[in-house]
């Protein structure tokens, strides 16, 4: 099977998935050079560079000359404008029978203003369902993510951040590091944190 993850970050769905799937390869495509460096270095580290190509482009440009068995694209549906313009870049990417697992935010109870400004215009979750389906596609899956496993995703980006800076006190970029750790977490607690939540659908059409 050949596995496509458009937004792959440091491609840990991909690396997981090539490790369970002994024949499977996998295109991984991102913006950020240094998560792609990360990326490289986790799939040497496992045995797997052999079977993933990582592609530093921007998600909506990357075309190949096949289609894929799994698109995925977990957190990254900026990528494409939103959730539509993703369902709508994987279909044209997936080979007839194949998946999509495709990972959103969505309001568990109506946002504030504020909350609305740091992650932009989302549904709720039939919304987001309904969205899907109009899209012609049909839900066999899909996790909700706890509120354990948002805040443990929120501390690790803010908490991991803020280590580094203490851990480099002489480093150029300390004070920017724990002012931008310090900010998110701030941001997080009091904007978001009530309302949202993340689906990750596995889809069919
Ligand atoms: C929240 S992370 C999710 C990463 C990965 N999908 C995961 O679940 O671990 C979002 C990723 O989307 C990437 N990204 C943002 N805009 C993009 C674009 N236009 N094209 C490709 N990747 C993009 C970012 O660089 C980042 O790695």
């Amino acid at each position: 099977p050949r596995l496509l993850d458009l937004g792959c970050g440091q491609a840990e769905w991909l690396l997981r998935a090539l490790a369970a799937h002994p024949t499977a390869t996998a295109d991984g495509v991102d913006l950020s050079g240094p998560a792609l460096a990360l990326a490289r270095a986790s799939a040497e580290a496992r045995g797997l560079a052999g079977r993933l190509a990582l592609h530093h482009r921007p998600a909506a440009e990357h075309t190949a000359p096949y289609p894929y068995d799994l698109v995925l694209s977990v957190g990254a549906t900026h990528a494409f404008g939103g959730l539509q313009g993703t369902l709508d870049a994987a279909a044209r990417h997936l080979a007839p029978g194949g998946y999509l697992l495709v990972g959103e935010g969505y309001w568990e109870h109506p946002p504030a203003p504020a909350a609305v400004e740091v992650m932009g215009e989302l549904a709720d979750l039939p919304g987001t369902l309904d969205l899907v389906t109009r899209a012609g596609w049909t839900p066999v899956y899909g996790h909700l993510s706890t509120r354990e496993e948002l805040d443990d995703y929120e501390w690790s980006w803010s908490g991991s951040l803020a280590a580094w800076a203490l851990d480099h006190p002489e480093h150029p970029d300390h004070a920017e590091a724990l002012a931008v750790a310090a900010e998110h977490r701030t941001e997080w607690l009091t904007t978001y944190r009530p309302t949202w939540g993340f689906a990750t659908l596995l889809l069919r059409r």
